[in-house]
């Protein structure tokens, strides 16, 4: 699967969007940047999107130095996230009917002309009830330990995140790597029993069930890409783990290892499953500080870089 130009069109986007979550609208680019006035997407083709901020922004010099700050007025953030959606899905529709990859350029804020760079799509795909794990995908397993296994790309980075916890004195187990589908369809039979149990039909055990279990071939767990995390003093999933050590400890330093909270308590609407705050998904650590910085959920993230309409 190949969804290009993630990773350096997020600086382009993630300016607009940069706009839209800080109060003041106040941040801080290069000289070069503010003196171009603008982004600039180039292919070795010829083919340009660019995207003028000359005419919506406010340039203010500070000092001598490399930095300046500008600012822009809500109307004017509007646009620039609209200019950067449309150039993100325009690109990425370009990519998607067969352009190389490797033939892509793209204006990076810090860098200038850089090409792109597409190491960590795969990390980026989007599992949920609307997107099931597409019938062609293809990951290995990698064994941390006995049974507990990850995509073969994860591995690393979760071994090398509970071992950081535990340098900080806070203990944190995996208590839920990779599970096959036969797996997820046992635990979700049993959580529509439970509900049927209470008295629920079956429709309805189905639905509440799908809000805490996902439903078989919609679940991370079954690419590998997710961990459920429990500490020693608290081995239970529930909301109450936010508060322990080590929930506190994963929702600060988990992006910083390319993981992100993918339940949060307020995208509940979004993402159709309750507060999860033991559930972590790996995203690539780009994406996942990214995407902790502005508040979203994957869905939101995935939508506002093009990668899902
Ligand atoms: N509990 C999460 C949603 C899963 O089953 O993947
Ligand atoms: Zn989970």
């Amino acid at each position: 699967m190949r969804i290009p130009y993630i990773r350096k069109i997020c600086v382009l986007v993630l300016t607009g969007a940069a706009f839209v979550v800080t109060a003041s609208f106040s941040v801080t680019a290069t000289r070069k940047q503010v003196a171009e006035n603008k982004v600039v997407l180039i292919d070795d083709s010829g083919d340009r999107i660019v995207l003028e901020k000359s005419d919506v922004l406010n340039v203010v010099q500070e000092g001598q130095g490399e930095v300046e700050t500008f600012s822009a007025d809500d109307e004017a953030v509007e646009r620039i996230l609209a200019d950067t959606r449309a150039a993100a899905k325009a690109l990425n529709e370009r990519a998607r009917a067969g352009t190389e990859d490797e033939s892509i350029r793209i204006f990076d804020e810090k860098q200038g002309y850089v090409d792109a760079d597409f190491s960590e799509d795969w990390s980026l795909i989007l599992i949920n009830k609307e997107h099931r794990i597409p019938p062609d995908y293809q990951f290995e397993l990698a064994t941390i330990k006995g049974d507990v296994k990850s995509d073969v790309r994860v591995a690393e980075h979760v071994i090398e995140m509970l071992q950081a916890a535990k340098d900080d004195g806070v203990y944190i187990f995996i208590c839920s790597p990779y599970r096959d589908l036969e797996k997820q369809e046992m635990l979700f039979e049993k959580k529509i029993k439970s509900y049927t149990r209470k008295g629920y039909d079956y429709d309805e055990a189905y639905d509440l069930a799908s809000e805490t279990v996902a439903i078989p071939g919609t679940s991370e767990h079954q690419v590998g890409l997710a961990f459920d995390f429990v500490t020693q003093d608290h081995q239970t999933l529930d909301a109450e783990f936010a508060e322990t050590d080590g929930g506190i400890w994963l929702k600060e330093h988990a992006p910083d290892y390319g993981f992100i909270l993918r339940y949060p308590l307020d995208k509940t609407e979004i993402t159709g499953i309750e507060f999860e705050p033991w559930h972590y998904r790996y995203v690539g650590v780009r994406a996942a500080r990214e995407i902790t910085a502005l508040g979203l959920c994957l869905e939101e993230y995935d939508k506002l870089i093009g990668n899902v309409d």
